[in-house]
């Protein structure tokens, strides 16, 4: 039995969810669900966009399943708060090409491992006058730790065994300096993995012109996360990106993209992303085999190109391809 927490927030958040739970519920496994707010919605019934039940309930989990929230004025953002207070302090986000979907290349595979926990989401902005001020805060600690993460993925992967540093240590020369060395330090224990690093910039366009070159991407909060909706955008769109957060005693799980408002209470909402979101939790949690089947029947229901969501060129609803998905795995 599994104690998994269910936030599903805001806009397509609830709509992605609904087909998450149904697919969990066909699995010959025993969950037990504990259900938390977050996000906009929940803001203007409570006040908060996190409340502390609901971190109390992430974090008495095996793991947490994550919608999507819209962002409330003024307010701290609810999944940075909520990765900050489990302390999950790697993102994990692949990117893969799928049979059937147009991708810039065939063959993309890569992953982006974003640091988590610090950079420009800290959230600490403060106005000094005519100064508006955002602390971009980078340590040793973290940086090591992430690129510790990125090489050991690299290794298990056993694909083209490179990890890419993506900085922009040329500007930043003290943050992001740090950042660059403690990867390189971390490099000097795995001599069998190639390393690399690039700019920021640079780097947005290789993945254009040499979206083949990446195997594992390692970079700050920020980056990482404009990096990985580029990275989406190469393989078919956001609603084919999952996420992984990770640390050393919880795993937060949900699609890259947010709430969509434009396609929200349309039911069209591609519920792959958090689909294959789930998968990365169930796999997390011990249940390998029932990912890989997860992973399966998206790739076959895709390739197969009779039902597909509107993002995807198809006309079929959220739940038709949910169902679809779910039935492909019996
Ligand atoms: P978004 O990711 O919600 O949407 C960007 C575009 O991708 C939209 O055109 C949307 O229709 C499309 N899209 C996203 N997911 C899709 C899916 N599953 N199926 C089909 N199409 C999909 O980003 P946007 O519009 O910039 O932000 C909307 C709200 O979400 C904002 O309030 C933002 O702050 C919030 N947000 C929340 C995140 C989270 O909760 N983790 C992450 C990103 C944004
Ligand atoms: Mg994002």
């Amino acid at each position: 039995m599994y104690n998994i927490a269910i936030i599903s927030g805001d806009g397509i958040g609830l709509e992605v969810m609904e087909s998450a739970e149904y697919l969990l519920d066909k699995l010959d496994i025993n969950f037990n669900f504990k259900y938390g707010e977050a996000g906009f919605e929940c803001f203007n019934k409570n006040g908060t966009t996190l409340p502390e039940e609901t971190i109390k309930i992430a974090k008495s989990s095996d793991a947490t399943l994550f919608g999507a929230s819209t962002s409330t004025p003024g307010q701290p953002s609810p999944i940075i708060n909520l990765r900050k207070e489990l302390d999950v302090y790697a993102n994990l986000r692949p990117i893969k090409s799928y049979q059937g979907i147009k991708s810039l290349k065939d063959n993309i595979d890569f992953i982006i491992v974003r640091e988590n926990t610090e950079g420009l989401y800290c959230q600490i902005e403060y106005e000094d006058n005519d100064k508006i001020i955002a602390e971009r805060i980078i340590t040793r600690k973290a940086s090591e730790k992430i690129s510790e993460i990125a090489f050991k993925l690299s290794k298990r992967r056993n694909k083209q065994n490179k990890v890419t540093c993506v900085h922009k240590s040329n500007v930043l020369k003290k943050t992001d300096g740090v950042f660059k060395e403690s990867f390189y330090k971390v490099a000097e224990k795995y001599p069998q993995i190639t390393t690399e690093d690039f700019y920021v910039d640079a780097t947005a366009m290789y993945l254009i012109t040499n979206p083949l070159n990446f195997d594992v991407i390692v970079s700050s909060n920020l980056f990482g996360d404009i990096l990985s909706d580029e990275s989406a955008g190469l393989v078919g769109g956001l609603g084919l990106a999952p996420s992984g957060n990770i640390g050393d005693d919880n795993g937060l799980f949900e699609p890259v993209h947010g709430s969509a408002p434009d396609i929200a209470g349309k039911n069209i909402a591609n519920p792959c992303s958090m689909i294959l979101s789930t998968a990365m939790m169930l796999d997390y949690i011990g249940e390998k085999e029932t990912a890989l089947k997860i992973n399966n029947a998206v790739e076959n229901v895709v390739a197969k190109g009779k039902i597909l969501t509107p993002d995807l060129g198809g006309k079929s609803k959220t739940m038709e391809m949910t169902k679809a998905i779910v039935k492909e795995m019996i």
